[in-house]
């Protein structure tokens, strides 16, 4: 399989390279004594390497698709990405022809288009909306496919704001094997008119709708939202004691406090594992897998395929493994991942979260090769590298609620971070994940959540699109050649930071022992 590879931000890039050389030059001058003349000579190198860059970028997006999307991730209806996609899935992609009717809210499972508020819902209105919805647990679809056998699947989607990517994630989902007899469950911290109307208009299998009940759009003012007697993220304890602001005590280990948009996700995270596992009727006597997927992954026609035969290989050659990991992410190298490695890592525990804080990068995005179709590895879990499509059932995620204690109070905001603290600090054994080493999830938010918007990357899904359509003939492997990973050290490490608030970790062990 070819690699495909885009370059991005090129400017940005160019300017870097240009001061590197700069200062290579003022260095290379300092030892040799040479002057005006090598500076010349540099910079018309540099220019020239610059001017060679811009080309390649634009080729190399030229070169993959013609991108008419619109920021919302719908296309027009005669975009060339809709080529790769069958005609009775355009409808998610595409602009509904009669999108002239008011935004309104409905409940799932009502057929009557009640009206029940108006374009914009206060939030003791969305509050009392999620609650009814909550309560009443409606399957859609129910009756075209049936009940939830044992060996059914069931799939979590964790869903945020962003409906450009989920839109796509839908055709993907719609596009797999064995799908109608999925139970997909969407898993919402916003209440959103635009994204429940995506979600009902899903024909292909079972769906439930879940809400976070403590986001921050339901509690504007007051935690687990921002309240005005937080203290602010930037001032020192003793500033924030004199101040006598409601979290004086409790800044994080790098001394900042709270930012409540940055803790919503590991909460989120955290309640609607519990709350399936918990909490709905429909799952009561399900025993099988749960597959959770987030917003913007993007999967292959046989990732249900694969996933039953990851587990009835797992069962045999490694009963060990709790995890079934089907995902990876595109390898993306920057320009900054050569110079300076651990500059992300940095910029986690210092907590510089502001988009226009983090450096720009110029990346190349590399879609994983095919080549490894049929192979699967037995290793350590490892929160970077295992986080996506993870699978596992109830009787290890019994495992993990013991272990509450440990994931709640660990300072540490991502919810990926704190499971390895469990692995590494709780458990008995550490999670032993099984996992595909050609992936069949697949991340298209490459800019994860705290970007900016505008990083949306159609031409990024069409190459994941494009890979797909060509590799049909290496899907459904007969069975899989399982390998064991090496085993590396143990590597116990501090936290980023961000989770130091005792309200967060009070709320969190609260939504373990809702219900038990
Ligand atoms: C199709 O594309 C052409 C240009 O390529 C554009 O002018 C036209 O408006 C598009 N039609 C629709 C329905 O989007
Ligand atoms: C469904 O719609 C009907 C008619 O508008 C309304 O009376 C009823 O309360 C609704 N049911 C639910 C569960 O919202
Ligand atoms: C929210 O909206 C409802 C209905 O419009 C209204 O009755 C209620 O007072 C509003 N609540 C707040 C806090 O504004
Ligand atoms: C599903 O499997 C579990 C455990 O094997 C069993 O207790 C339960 O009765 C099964 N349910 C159905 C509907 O077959
Ligand atoms: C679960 O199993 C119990 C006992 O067999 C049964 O009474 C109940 O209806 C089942 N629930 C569902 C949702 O299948
Ligand atoms: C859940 O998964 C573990 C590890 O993969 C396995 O040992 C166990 O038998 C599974 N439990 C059920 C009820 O299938």
């Amino acid at each position: 399989m070819a690699y495909v590879v885009t370059i991005e931000n090129c400017p940005i890039m160019a300017k870097d390279i240009i001061r590197n050389l700069k200062q290579k030059a003022v260095a290379l001058r300092r030892r040799l004594g040479i002057g005006v003349c090598l500076r010349t000579v540099l910079l018309i190198f540099c220019l020239t390497f610059f001017w060679v860059q811009m080309q390649m970028s634009d080729v190399s997006d030229n070169d993959v698709i013609q991108i008419l999307s619109k920021p919302d991730g719908l296309l027009d209806a005669n975009d060339s990405m809709l080529q790769l996609i069958p005609q009775h899935l355009h409808k998610f992609l595409v602009t509904p022809s009669q999108r002239d009717r008011p935004h309104q809210a409905i409940l799932p499972g009502n057929n009557s288009n009640e009206i029940l508020g108006a374009p914009s819902l206060n939030a003791s209105e969305i509050r009392r909306l999620i609650n009814q919805i909550n309560e009443r647990q409606y399957i859609q679809n129910e009756e075209v496919y049936g009940p939830l056998q044992n060996n059914s699947l069931v799939i979590v989607i964790q869903v945020h704001t962003r409906i450009m990517y989920l839109r796509h994630t839908i055709v993907s989902l719609a596009r797999a094997q064995d799908i109608e007899n999925v139970l997909l469950i969407f898993s919402h911290d916003h209440y959103d008119e635009q994204i429940n109307e995506l979600i009902r208009m899903i024909d292909f299998c079972k769906t439930m709708q879940i809400f976070y009940p403590y986001s921050i759009q339901t509690h504007p003012n007051t935690f687990p939202g921002e309240s005005p007697e937080d203290c602010p993220r930037d001032i020192t304890k003793n500033e924030a004691i004199k101040r006598n602001c409601i979290n004086a005590m409790y800044p994080d280990q790098y001394g900042h406090y709270r930012e409540a948009k940055f803790t919503q996700t590991k909460h989120h995270w955290w309640w609607k594992a519990n709350r399936v596992f918990n909490e709905l009727n429909v799952l009561a006597n399900y025993s099988g897998p749960i597959l959770f997927l987030e917003d913007d992954h993007f999967v292959a026609e046989d990732f249900i395929y694969m996933l039953k035969l990851m587990v009835k290989s797992a069962n045999s050659v490694c009963p060990q493994c709790s995890i079934l990991s089907l995902g990876t992410y595109l390898k993306t190298y920057n320009f900054y991942g050569e110079a300076k490695k651990d500059i992300l890592r940095v910029i986690r525990q210092q907590q510089i979260f502001a988009a226009e804080l983090i450096p720009p990068t110029w990346s190349f995005k590399i879609v994983p090769s095919f080549t490894h179709y049929d192979k699967a590895e037995i290793s350590q879990w490892i929160s970077s590298k295992h986080n996506m499509g993870m699978a596992y059932n109830r009787t290890i995620w019994k495992k993990i609620v013991d272990c509450a204690d440990t994931f709640c109070k660990y300072d540490d905001y991502n919810w990926d971070w704190s499971l390895q603290s469990v692995s590494n600090n709780c458990l008995s054994h550490e999670f032993t994940t099984f996992v595909l080493k050609a992936p069949r999830v697949f991340h298209i938010g490459e800019c994860g959540v705290h970007h900016k918007k505008s990083c949306f990357d159609m031409a990024l899904i069409a190459k994941v699109q494009k890979l797909l359509n060509s590799v049909t003939k290496y899907l459904y492997p007969d069975k899989l050649e399982v390998a064991y990973a090496p085993v590396k050290k143990k590597v116990l490490r501090k936290g980023n930071g961000g989770w130091g608030d005792i309200r967060d970790h009070e709320l969190c062990l609260r939504i373990v022992d809702r219900k038990t």
